[in-house]
């Protein structure tokens, strides 16, 4: 989501009062250590940030086979009510909100006049992470599956933009209750049965048994270490283990074994109370539980939405779900190790002995990065129902001290382990490992983890197992040295590490900046960290990195979800956007540009890399954008295709 920073609890506004240090403080001063920030110097922080070198002794390349890793010309910037990209590639519209997904649903009929029924027959809204699971290895025929974040809404009014017609009609006036199971029906995920036809498109396979809308009704099953723990009984599940329904689900992650996990954010904004005073706990607090009515409204009519009347249901999202998606009678799996807050993605690896491994980025600004570390090996064929089950939780840490090689700082996984850490094993606010887990933000608060940027996508190295993500922004953070052009973020960046040893399992990592977004048309001074990195020029400057991926080649794939004002701060950076990095020479390119208002995010491929799925979130969020169906329609999240012309992998 992309709220106003003037909005409380959005992810914007930091709920971490906690005294451990900011990432931006920690990178002032590993780039003090190096020098480069002393006055007079002559070479700026920008210059050593964009200029770390290569990877040393690498196991990466820059380029494919004599070929360069990135073969595409770079496109600029566009504020287009429509889809850009590069020369020599296209991209075609599928599966936008509302198309008819189930057996028998009806068409979108274009006014989002739809009820709530029919809305759970539909494709739901906001598209956002996705994940393409081949059927039999192929490559035109496999199953696409995909978040619905959320919906539109206008936070001034609380009016629902879109999902019931253009600015909500008289919707917010009369709320109802369809109102509200609309809303729910068009949130969580659909698996989608695509097959390529004889003309190159895609199409969903009718009546297909995968076919699936998977929403806030739905049933879950909450497993591991906190699954049947106190904190997640309600009154409607005495268990503390069926928990109904997944919401703002956002980034995502896939594993080896074939499931697909879904990332629940901004759980926070579907939580309020009619209570009438500001009755929130410490915990409810610091997870931005709204002290009054939420953003989304849908207490009004379902009471396990009123944290007053139904204390423990929030504590049931706000966690990773592991669906099956070719098992279209499986129950998703909130995998409780992997602990709960706003969980925006999910990157997988192995350990060196085999062992599943999830980083996990929690979006708000000044908030952390975390890993879990299965117990348990990862055998191809074998059972892999517990291996997100039975694990370590880590925090991470980023300190200033010397790195070995060429990267900035080294850093360290803080366990989150009630018993084996002795600052949680003797604070009174964990009564076990359950509450370490469904607390896990206090958790980080008290082992001193890292205040990051707002973390966004994590995205790993196919090769060298590097991890990169995305720290979107931080407009608000606040710093002492008003000489610290970069204490107001505004633009974001992209950090990186190494694991020691190059294992997943490690304790300790080294990590760099490997781009730091900026504006180097309106901030011309190169010694200004607002002009960005040396990898940033006039002709790739962007905001606010997000979605991020590797491919398998391992060109890093950034898409944004910023400002596109295209004015000040953000002069001639334009809509949102995707772009392509090389990992060793750091170079950046444009490759497509997304239509008004909306953001990029979510990207997959099919098996041979020559075509390309990514998602276009809440175009006209404003109001002003009637992509895709053009006229004067309502516009509409969608899926793009797209390929290269001449048949080649994406991106070469
Ligand atoms: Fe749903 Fe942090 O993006
Ligand atoms: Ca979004
Ligand atoms: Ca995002
Ligand atoms: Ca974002």
């Amino acid at each position: 989501m992309n709220l106003q920073a003037a909005t409380l609890d959005s992810e914007d506004v930091p709920t971490n009062l906690s005294a451990n240090p900011e990432f931006q403080t920690v990178v002032a001063s590993a780039v003090s250590r190096r020098g480069f920030l002393r006055t007079g110097t002559g070479l700026s922080a920008a210059m050593f940030l964009g200029l770390g070198g290569g990877l040393v002794g690498c196991a990466t390349s820059g380029s494919q086979g004599g070929q360069p890793l990135i073969g595409f010309q770079a496109i600029p910037i566009s504020t287009d009510d429509s889809i850009k990209i590069a020369p020599g590639y296209s991209a075609k519209v599928l599966a936008p909100w509302g198309t008819p997904l189930l057996d028998g649903a009806p068409k979108f009929k274009g006014d989002g006049s739809e009820d709530a029924a029919t809305q759970a027959q539909q494709v739901g809204d906001n598209h956002d992470g996705i994940h393409f699971f081949a059927l039999d290895g192929k490559n035109d025929e496999g199953l696409l599956v995909m978040n619905h974040e959320y919906c539109t809404v206008d936070e001034k009014t609380g009016a629902y933009v879109w999902l019931f017609g253009r600015k909500g009609g008289d919707v917010a006036k009369q709320w109802g209750r369809d109102h509200v199971h609309k809303s729910m029906n068009a949130h969580g995920v659909s698996v989608i049965h695509l097959k390529r036809n004889a003309k190159g498109a895609w199409d969903i396979v009718p009546g297909s048994v995968y076919n699936r809308r998977i929403t806030a009704h739905s049933a879950m099953q909450m497993s591991g270490p906190a699954a049947g723990d106190a904190l997640l009984k309600t009154r409607g599940d005495a268990s503390g283990t069926r928990a109904q329904g997944t919401f703002n689900n956002c980034g995502n992650g896939f594993t080896p074994w074939g499931t697909y996990l879904t990332c629940e954010e901004n759980f926070n904004n579907y939580f309020g109370t009619s209570a009438g005073e500001d009755r929130r706990n410490a915990a409810q607090k610091r997870y931005g539980l709204s002290p009054k009515g939420s953003l989304f409204q849908w207490e009004k009519h379902e009471a396990r939405f009123d944290y007053v009347k139904e204390p423990n249901e929030s504590h049931r999202f706000g966690w990773i779900v592991e669906i099956d998606p070719f098992n279209p009678g499986s129950i998703p799996q909130k995998r409780t190790a992997l602990g709960r807050f706003k969980h925006e993605n999910a990157a997988f690896a192995l350990t060196k002995d085999g062992r599943p491994v999830i980083y996990m980025g929690d979006d708000q600004a000044n908030d952390y990065i975390y890993k879990f570390v299965s117990n348990h090996k990862y055998v191809p064929g074998g059972d892999t129902s517990r291996l997100l089950d039975d694990g370590q939780l880590f925090v991470a840490r980023f300190d200033a001290g010397a790195a070995t090689g060429d990267f900035a700082g080294t850093g360290a996984w803080l366990l989150l382990d009630k018993q084996a850490n002795p600052q949680l094993r003797a604070d009174a606010q964990f009564a076990n490992q359950a509450a370490v887990l469904v607390h896990a933000r206090l958790a980080g608060d008290v082992v001193g983890a890292t205040k990051m940027d707002r973390p966004e996508w994590v995205t790993v190295h196919p090769r060298t197992g590097e991890v990169y993500v995305t720290l979107t922004n931080n407009s608000g953070r606040k710093t002492v040295d008003d000489a610290n052009p970069r204490e107001k973020n505004v633009y974001g960046q992209i950090v990186r590490w190494r694991e020691a040893g190059g294992d997943a399992a490690a304790t300790t990592f080294e990590w760099d900046i490997f781009v730091l977004a900026g504006n180097p048309t309106v901030h011309t001074d190169r010694k200004d960290l607002r002009s960005g990195s040396a990898n940033i020029t006039a002709d790739n400057t962007f905001n606010s990195p997000d979605g991020l991926a590797f491919d398998r080649d391992g060109r890093l794939w950034i898409q944004t979800d910023g400002k596109y004002s295209n004015k000040g701060d953000y002069a001639g950076q334009g809509n949102n956007q995707m772009l392509c990095a090389d990992p060793v020479t750091k170079e950046i390119r444009r490759f497509l540009v997304g239509p008004k208002e909306c953001e990029v995010t979510g990207i997959t491929f099919t098996p041979d890399h020559k075509t390309m799925f990514i998602n276009i979130q809440h175009p006209g969020e404003e109001g002003d954008s009637h992509w895709p169906d053009g006229g004067n329609s309502i516009p509409r999240s969608a899926t793009v295709v797209i390929t290269k012309d001449d048949g080649g992998v994406i991106g070469s």
